[in-house]
């Protein structure tokens, strides 16, 4: 009853989100899409596409992808989908965009199913970006395996690594898909300055930069930081 109910109620819950999301998405203006994620209010399942961002370095960072006019965007850690927003309407030339999220994983939570509808709707008006999401553990080979097979043989432009902050779990994360970035491309950590106890990218980012050029963008709040290192 209780799933019938929710099913009835998601119906006109996403009519009403994706008419207010599609008024909002009529902007293609730079400044104005960094801020939709965070000015969106939906219904019910699709009520917020929030990102877990400091605005002045999200902005940074949306620049510096677009520099590179990435076609094949992997972002590992999604959540309500703030960044993965950000990089589909910033990015009109992507050819592939890939989520991969954890149900129920932690630093966020993942996404339901039904939220991939809304992730859609990001490239509503984009027939040559096609979208993949892959709900399961970055860490495991199958995960891995299931991403090389939406690649079917393509290079990484962009990777984002924003999911499992654990020095295990960055450092598995980035051992697995770095191979898979071409040479030219750029691979972002987020977090790398955030203090709290269980938030230790700043650990494998403080090893990992030494290795490669890179670049720190660090906003006024200094409590998040995105890292990134260009691949050559
Ligand atoms: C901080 S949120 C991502 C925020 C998003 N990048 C943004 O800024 O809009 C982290 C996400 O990573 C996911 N996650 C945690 N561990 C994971 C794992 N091992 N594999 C895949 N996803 C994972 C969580 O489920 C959560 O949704």
């Amino acid at each position: 009853m209780k799933t019938f109910r929710r099913k009835v109620f998601n119906i006109p819950a996403w009519l009403l989100s994706k008419h207010a999301l599609l008024k909002l998405m009529k902007s293609s203006d730079f400044e104005d899409i960094v801020e939709i994620p965070n000015t969106f209010v939906g219904r019910g399942l699709y009520d917020r596409i929030h990102a877990e961002q400091d605005p002045v370095e999200i902005r940074e960072m949306a620049k510096l992808v677009h520099s590179i006019m990435p076609k094949v965007i992997v972002e590992i850690g999604t959540y309500k989908g703030g960044t993965l927003f950000i990089w589909t309407r910033t990015n009109p030339q992507a050819e592939l965009i890939v989520s991969v999220d954890l149900p129920g994983g932690q630093y966020g939570g993942g996404y339901d199913s039904s939220r991939e509808k809304l992730y859609r709707l990001f490239a509503h008006d984009r027939p040559k970006t096609h979208m993949e999401f892959i709900r399961g553990n970055s860490h495991l080979p199958e995960t891995a395996a299931r991403l090389k097979g939406a690649l079917n043989g393509r290079f990484i432009d962009f990777l984002y690594i924003d999911a499992d902050h654990t020095y295990e779990g960055v450092k598995a994360d980035f051992q697995l898909y770095s191979p898979m970035v071409r040479k030219g491309g750029l691979i972002a950590f987020h977090d790398i300055q955030n203090m709290k106890s269980n938030h230790q990218v700043k650990n494998f980012w403080a090893e990992v930069k030494q290795q490669y050029e890179h670049r720190e963008i660090i906003g006024p709040s200094t409590k998040t930081g995105n890292g990134v290192l260009f691949i050559k």
